[in-house]
């Protein structure tokens, strides 16, 4: 589902309109459960005009805080393209999961390269913020649904690796082995 291919970045840095880096497994901060937005103001808004700038210059149809390296429960969403279809979710909870499970193929910004099946129920029912501090509650029923339970998540430190079956991980072993030793040498580099 999600995730794509990271874009090439342009030397010397970002573009100002790309913020926002995607962090990558195993960053600990995608581990770490995320932090309740307390103020409603400017800055949580420009942070996620920016995450959706991120998201869609990644290609992706999802992104978590979490994944731009902030430990915050805000998760942005546009699960077909279309301007209309865009969701923002701030201090979201699952209320109920409900339908049947269904299986589908999902990839993550944090693991380029890397897709597995996971298996989830089909609909959702979430109460969120909007960015502009509006409370709501709403349900979602398939791929949408799928994409706000793959969000929801990285704000509890779960990432795609807990959610896919033994034969997927040993499958992806080796790419999971690079991304952690990209890790390392970018930090011993810093
Ligand atoms: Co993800």
């Amino acid at each position: 589902m999600n995730d794509e291919p990271r874009i090439a970045e342009p030397p010397g840095g970002l573009p100002a309109e790309l913020r926002f880096r995607v962090t990558l497994y195993p960053d600990p901060v995608l581990r770490r459960r995320a932090l309740p937005v307390q103020a409603f103001d400017a800055d949580l808004r420009d942070t996620v005009q920016a995450m959706f700038t991120r998201m869609y210059a990644s290609k992706g149809v999802g992104l978590a805080a979490p994944q731009v390296g902030l430990p915050l429960r805000v998760v942005v969403l546009n699960a077909t393209g279309e301007p209309g279809d865009e969701i923002t979710l701030v201090n979201p909870t699952i209320l109920e999961k409900t339908g049947p499970e269904t299986l589908l193929e999902e990839g993550c910004l944090s693991f380029p390269g890397i897709y597995a099946e996971v298996k989830r129920p089909d609909r959702c029912t979430v109460r969120a913020w909007s960015a502009g501090g509006e409370e709501f509650e709403r349900s979602f029923g398939g791929f949408t649904s799928r994409v706000i339970q793959h969000e929801y998540d990285h704000l509890e430190g779960v990432l795609l690796v807990d959610r896919m079956s033994a034969a997927d991980k040993l499958r992806h072993k080796a790419a999971l082995a690079d991304l952690v030793d990209a890790y390392r040498r970018a930090r011993a580099g810093r």
